[in-house]
C-alpha cells in the first residue's frame, strides 16, 4: 500500500496528532470533502422537480446509491438504505421487523455487540418477542458458533450479531453463522461498523439479510448505510409517510428523507479506494467509474498494512507482565482488524489514557457502548479497557511513539 499517498488524502493527518481512536471515528478523506462541496455548490436543491438542477441532483443521488451498492457488492441500488447513523437505521429496521412479530417469536442477540445492535431488538419484547442472548466466552470475549446452535429453533425469526468486535477486533465467521441461521429459516442482521473500515464488505458472499455500517468510521461524515435484501425490504412494513408505497425501496425506510449531500459525498470513498488500488496513480483524473475489482484490491492492500500494525502493537503487549491483553493475540488479518484493547494491573484504564493524552496521541478508555462484553470479561463496566483502534493510515512510527510511553507505565 502506498502509505504516503494514503496519508496525503486525509488533510487532518498534516498535524502532529496520532489518531488511534478510529473505532470512535476516523478522519475524513479529501475526495469526500471535494464531493460534498461540489454537491452543495452545484446541486443543492430539492429532488423531484423537472428543472435541470433538480434532475442533476437526483441523478447524483442515484450515482451515490449505485456506488454504495458496489461498495457492499450487490447489483441492486434499491437494496441500499441510507440514514444518519447505524443506530437509527437499526432502530428503523427493528421497528419494521417488530410489526411482523407474533408473540413467542424468538430473536437472538449477543452480549458482545455494541448496544446499537442490542437495544432495538430488546425493545421487541414489548411486542411479545422472546429475546435470547448468545453469550461470549468469558475468558476470551469471543463468540463461539457452537454456543449459538442451541439457541436456534423453529421459532427463531432473526439473529443479530457484529461482524468485527469494536473492543477485541475479532472478526466473526459471518458466512458460517448465516448458513446456520438460514437453515432454521431465520434472518441474519449484521452490524458491520467495526469491519467496514478494514475489509471489503461482500453481502453476497456473506449471505446476510441486513448489514449496516457508519461512514464516519469509514473515512466519511456522520452518515450511515443499511443493506437489505430486496425481497425483505419489499415485504417489511415501511417506516415513512403513510402515502409512500410499500414498493418504494429504499425510500420507505428513510423517514424524513436522506441527507443528500452526505450521501453524495461518499462517492469520495470509492474515488479514493480506486486510486489506492493503483498505488495512488490517477488520483488527479478522478472521478472515475467505480469498480468492484478496485475496491477489493484496495482492501487487500489495506489489510496487509493493518496486519503489520497489529503485529507491532501485539508484539509489545503480549506476555508483558502486568498487561491483560483482551481477545485474540494473533495479528492474522483473517482473524482480526487492528482494534486492540487491554487493561493494566493496578491502574485504572482512565488513568492510563490520561497519561497518554498529554503527548498528542488520541487513545481512549471505557466500555465503548458494549458494556455487556466488558462486564462479561470481569472488568469494571465504566472504566472498561484501554482501546487502541487503528486504521490503514496509521504508521509503525506512531505505534512506537505510543509504546515508548506505555513502556514507562508498565
Ligand atoms: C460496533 C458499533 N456498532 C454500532 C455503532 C453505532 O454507530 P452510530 O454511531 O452510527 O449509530 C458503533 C458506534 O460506535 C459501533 O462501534
Amino acid at each position: 500500500m502506498n502509505l504516503d499517498f494514503a496519508r496525503s488524502q486525509f488533510p487532518a493527518l498534516d498535524g502532529d496528532w496520532v489518531y488511534f481512536d478510529n473505532g470512535g471515528g476516523s478522519q475524513i478523506l479529501q475526495p469526500v470533502l471535494n464531493r460534498l462541496q461540489d454537491y452543495l455548490i452545484t446541486s443543492n436543491v430539492q429532488l423531484g422537480a423537472s428543472y435541470g438542477v433538480s434532475r442533476r441532483a437526483a441523478s447524483r443521488l442515484a450515482e451515490a446509491q449505485a456506488a454504495m451498492a458496489v461498495l457492499v457488492n450487490t447489483n441492486d441500488p434499491a437494496e441500499i438504505v441510507m440514514g444518519p447513523s447505524t443506530s437509527v437505521l437499526l432502530r428503523t429496521l427493528a421497528a419494521s421487523v417488530g410489526e411482523t412479530i407474533s408473540p413467542g417469536d424468538e430473536i437472538v442477540v449477543t452480549n458482545a455487540d455494541h448496544e446499537a445492535n442490542v437495544g432495538p431488538w430488546l425493545a421487541l419484547e414489548r411486542r411479545g418477542a422472546v429475546l435470547r442472548f448468545w453469550e461470549a466466552d468469558p475468558t476470551s470475549g469471543e463468540l463461539r458458533l457452537e454456543d449459538l446452535l442451541p439457541l436456534l429453533g423453529p421459532r427463531t425469526r432473526l439473529v443479530s450479531v457484529t461482524h468485527a468486535s469494536n473492543i477485541l477486533g475479532t472478526i466473526n465467521p459471518i458466512r458460517a453463522i448465516a448458513d446456520r441461521v438460514h437453515a432454521e429459516g431465520a434472518l441474519l442482521c449484521v452490524d458491520g461498523v467495526g469491519y467496514a473500515p478494514h475489509r471489503a464488505v461482500d453481502v453476497g458472499e456473506l449471505d446476510v439479510d441486513f448489514y449496516a455500517f457508519s461512514f464516519y468510521k469509514t473515512f466519511g461524515p456522520h452518515h450511515a448505510v443499511l443493506y437489505g435484501r430486496k425481497e425483505l425490504l419489499l415485504d417489511l412494513p415501511g417506516q415513512s409517510l403513510s402515502f409512500i408505497s410499500e414498493d418504494d425501496v429504499p425510500y420507505k425506510f428513510q423517514p424524513g428523507n436522506v441527507n443528500y449531500e452526505l450521501s453524495y459525498s461518499m462517492l469520495g470513498l470509492t474515488d479514493y479506494l480506486t486510486a489506492l488500488a493503483s498505488g495512488g496513480v490517477g488520483v488527479d483524473a478522478l472521478p472515475v467509474a467505480v469498480s468492484r475489482t478496485a475496491i477489493e484490491r484496495a482492501f487487500v492492500l489495506i489489510a496487509a498494512h493493518e496486519e503489520v500494525l497489529s503485529r507491532r502493537l501485539l508484539d509489545f503487549l503480549t506476555d508483558r507482565p502486568g498487561v491483560r491483553l483482551l481477545g485474540n493475540v494473533l495479528p492474522d488479518q483473517a482473524l482480526r482488524v487492528p482494534i486492540i484493547s487491554f487493561v493494566i494491573d493496578g491502574m485504572k484504564s482512565a488513568d492510563v489514557v490520561r497519561e497518554i493524552d498529554a503527548h498528542r496521541i488520541g487513545i481512549r478508555f471505557g466500555n465503548f457502548h458494549s458494556p455487556r462484553l466488558v462486564r462479561a470479561l470481569g472488568l469494571d463496566g465504566d472504566d472498561g479497557v484501554v482501546r487502541v483502534s487503528m486504521v490503514h493510515y496509521n504508521t509503525v512510527e506512531e505505534i512506537d511513539r505510543l509504546t515508548a510511553l506505555l513502556d514507562a507505565l508498565v
